[in-house]
């Protein structure tokens, strides 16, 4: 049985703004979904309608199979870790962890217990005794985790616990939440704004905009086949390039036409466009980073060649982060964003300079084709 099923759920504040529309989600023991989207998409307020600290205006929340709607917080057995459940300041770290499982009046030893293999799990242990007011935000940001963790929940719900931490704290923190993952049968939902965090943790990934799912699927299917230009532009750095561009059908064939340069398709991209009835239209199309090939020998920008000159190469870890101005025919110039991993060209490794003249090629089997009107992916 799903640990969450979400059927319909929509949130309308005071006032008239639907935050959360007709939103459907099933979460199963074990499973870590993440909700991901920019600011403002609704997020926080999906994740305090299954707390319980929001009410739901329509739809069903079931937690273990009961539904939830009415239920008090405190009956859900779901621990949360959000930005704003306070610590009582008065108290020491160790009774703030404690605190929940006292109220379920849980034996002292088995409390005692708890409390202490999370901190020691969190590295907060010499932390217990002091008062919150006396850690650092990431010392805090632990103890909160560590609050959530001793409940042993059904339902971990956690808004972005690691936000507030450096790039070091926060890798160490990911790498502690796979290990809780590892040791504890609950599911999890879990809020992000940031896509790479999402792509690392969730085994699901939710893509929302405006209160509504784009999509929902593996990291690999959301970053692999993207349902439209939003989850297409959201997920992924350097973002995709997207161009307009021509989609011909002729003869019963499919290429495209990007200003005077002609790009093949291989034969399955074919025969799904034509076993959808797609027909010959202007399109979005969009293309990775990682996915253009850097062909510096050939020079010109002949008809059938995309090229451009370099304008910006930075070198990231063992990759070339390149920006080419490409000039189009009959359009503006467009920059384009490459990554070239320097392990697989070793003639890059030292780097390709400003300047220099690139021909790019775009391989045909991994260009995404959207809809130009309606965003939708063509695929
Ligand atoms: N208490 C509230 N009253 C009215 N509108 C709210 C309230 N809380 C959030 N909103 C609005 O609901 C939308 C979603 O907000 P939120 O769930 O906080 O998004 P996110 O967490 O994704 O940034 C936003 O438009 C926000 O302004
Ligand atoms: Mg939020």
């Amino acid at each position: 049985m799903a640990s969450v099923n979400l059927k319909g759920i929509t949130k309308v504040y005071d006032g008239g703004v639907v935050a959360v529309r007709d939103f459907n989600l099933e979460v199963d023991d074990r499973q870590f979904v993440v909700l991901v989207g920019p600011s403002g998409c609704g997020k926080s307020t999906l994740l305090r309608m299954v707390a319980g600290l929001e009410e739901i205006s329509s739809g069903q929340l079931y937690i273990g199979g009961q539904l939830m709607n009415r239920v008090e917080p405190q009956a859900r057995d779901v621990a949360t870790v959000f930005p704003s459940c306070a610590f009582h300041p008065h108290m020491t770290v160790y009774d703030n962890m404690a605190f929940a499982l006292k109220r379920h009046r849980l034996p002292p030893h088995e409390i005692n217990r708890r409390v202490k293999r999370a901190a020691d799990l969190l590295g907060i242990t010499p932390c217990l005794a002091r008062k919150p007011a006396a850690l650092s935000g990431g010392q805090r940001q632990r103890a909160a985790l560590g609050r959530a963790i001793v409940q042993d929940p059904q339902l971990f719900l956690m808004d972005e616990p690691l936000s507030n931490l450096d790039a070091g704290l926060r890798a160490q923190m990911r790498a502690e939440l796979s290990r809780l993952r590892q040791r504890t049968r609950a599911a999890f939902l879990y809020v992000t704004h940031d896509q790479s965090e999402a792509m690392a943790l969730g085994d699901w990934v939710v893509i929302m905009k405006d209160g509504r799912i784009q999509q929902a699927g593996t990291p690999r299917e959301v970053f692999d086949h993207p349902a439209n230009l939003f989850v297409a532009s959201f997920i992924g750095t350097p973002q995709m390039n997207f161009f307009d561009a021509l989609l011909v059908k002729q003869a019963g064939a499919y290429y495209i036409e990007l200003a005077d340069v002609r790009i093949d398709l291989p034969p399955m991209t074919q025969a799904r466009l034509a076993d959808r009835g797609i027909p010959g239209q202007e399109i979005r199309l969009g293309v990775r980073p990682e996915h253009i090939l850097p062909r510096p020998d050939e020079a010109g920008n002949g008809a059938g060649s995309l090229g451009g000159t370099v304008v910006d190469s930075e070198r990231v870890g063992s990759a070339l982060h390149l920006r080419v101005a490409v000039p189009l025919k009959g359009c503006a110039a467009q920059d384009v964003a490459l990554c070239v991993s320097t392990g697989e060209l070793p003639l890059h490794q030292g780097g390709i300079p400003r300047g220099s003249w690139l021909s790019l090629a775009l391989p045909g089997g991994l260009l995404h084709l959207f809809h130009r009107e309606s965003g939708c992916n063509l695929l």
